[in-house]
């Protein structure tokens, strides 16, 4: 890839990868056919659809490009290693095989890129509801009657495990309350889902979800709202590469602190119905950010906007706090010549005019974007590898990109 001329032209947003991925799960938690519309087309979902499969499911796309899921009434509870290892969301299988079978055997994540992720305030939780667990072999199996609903204060908003006891508790005796829930737009997304298959759940969006458990739930059809990561990969890449672009389907209500932190930044925002215009008239200004669980910042927009900062004006402090581990592309940044020093979790960037292209690897899928990003602003050429990182997470990436006039093209699949 070159440095590119200013972007120009529209860009559609796929489907948001963190709720599918969640709400694929939901659709175990009832038997028959479930569809899902604006699923994006990529390796975590594929991967999500082999863990179904491996359930008992049968998932394919029907000719409109829906997902369609037919879940059978006997499940098969395990959630095995080799999936499990390749992408650690598999583990939100685990409440609606609690809840459906009384009985779930799923690997146990190891470590990734960001360092240690443990999943123990979903085993908390899952505990708290009834389950008893036992750990061996890399497994963790938990065992339960009917889940019991009871009142559960997570020590840390965790989104999957927010999404993992939304499921396991809907079909819980009794009420569940969770109290400092996860706020995220995906969460919300899934409770929506829920509701529609008959789950009585209030306050999904707030840091207190009431759950009241029934019976049984029935399939639905469901359309995933809008990726608000891959959303702000664009804005990163205008705020690179300079130019106008549009974003077409996409939510502005879920990006209110990164749009605001954008504007700080020099950027041009304009919010339609539905969609976002942005543009770029000069050099961005540095401005200090910090992630935090929604609303605040994301930490998966913190790669891109590290990007940014390295060539806006002024220095600035990123603070990561929540992933201790997420700086691993901060290392190929400064192979493209970013000025940046890390002291504990915080990041100091130094902007530079201009970022210098060389060969870097992507390592998640977020900081494989941001480098693609880095790339458009960069003088020469970037070639990124590990783009299968970049292919878990986004759809047609690299022609989206070029939609928009940005030169760039994929050597190897
Ligand atoms: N945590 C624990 N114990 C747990 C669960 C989490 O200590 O049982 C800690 C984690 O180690 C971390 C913090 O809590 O320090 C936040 O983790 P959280 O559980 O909220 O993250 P997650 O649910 O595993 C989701 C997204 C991530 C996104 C984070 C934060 C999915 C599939 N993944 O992860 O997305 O960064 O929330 O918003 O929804 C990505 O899309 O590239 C991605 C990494």
């Amino acid at each position: 890839m070159r440095a590119s001329h200013p972007l120009e032209g529209s860009v559609a947003i796929q489907g948001a990868k963190n709720s599918a991925l969640k709400l694929m799960a939901a659709a175990l938690l009832a038997p028959g056919t479930t569809r899902l519309h604006q699923v994006p087309d990529i390796t975590d979902v594929a991967i999500m659809g082999e863990v179904l499969t491996a359930i008992g499911a049968e998932v394919s796309r029907d000719p409109d490009g829906a997902l369609v899921i037919s879940t059978p009434e006997e499940l098969i509870p395990v959630a095995p290693y080799e999936l499990v290892e390749k992408m650690r969301a598999s583990v939100v299988v685990f409440g609606p095989l609690l809840a459906r079978q009384g009985f779930a055997r799923v690997s146990l994540p190891g470590g990734d890129d960001f360092g240690h992720r443990p999943i123990d305030i979903h085993l908390r939780a899952f505990g708290e509801l009834g389950a008893s667990f036992v750990t061996e072999h890399g497994y963790v199996e938990g065992r339960c009657g009917r889940l019991v609903g009871r009142e559960i204060a997570f020590e840390f908003p965790s989104h999957t495990a927010t999404d993992n006891v939304l499921m396991a508790a809907v079909t819980a005796r009794g009420t569940t309350v969770i109290e400092n829930a996860a706020r995220e737009p995906e969460v919300q997304d899934l409770a929506a889902m829920l509701i529609a298959m008959g789950a009585q759940i209030s306050g999904a969006g707030t840091s207190r979800i009431e759950i009241e458990g029934v019976d049984a739930l029935h399939p639905v059809d469901h359309t995933t709202i809008p990726d608000r990561v891959e959303a702000a990969t664009f804005l990163a890449a205008v705020g690179i590469a300079g130019g106008s672009i549009t974003l077409d389907g996409v939510r502005p209500e879920h990006m209110d602190m990164l749009l605001e932190k954008l504007v700080t930044m020099g950027m041009s925002i304009h919010r339609g119905e539905g969609s976002l215009t942005a543009s770029i008239g000069e050099r961005l200004r540095s401005v200090d950010i910090a992630t935090l669980p929604y609303p605040g910042v994301a930490t998966d927009y913190k790669p891109l906007l590290v990007t940014m900062l390295s060539v806006a004006n002024g220095v600035a402090i990123a603070s990561e706090n929540v992933f201790a581990g997420r700086f691993g592309y901060i290392d190929e940044l400064r192979r493209m010549g970013a000025d940046i020093t890390i002291e504990g979790h915080h990041a100091i960037v130094r902007g530079r005019d201009q970022l210098s292209g060389a060969p870097v690897r992507a390592r998640d899928i977020r900081a494989g974007a941001a480098l693609v990003i880095a790339g458009l602003g960069a003088d020469g050429v970037t070639e990124v590898s590990g783009v299968e990182h970049i292919d878990r997470g986004y759809e047609l990436f690299v022609e989206k990109l070029r939609g928009l006039g940005a030169e760039i093209t994929r050597e190897f699949d």
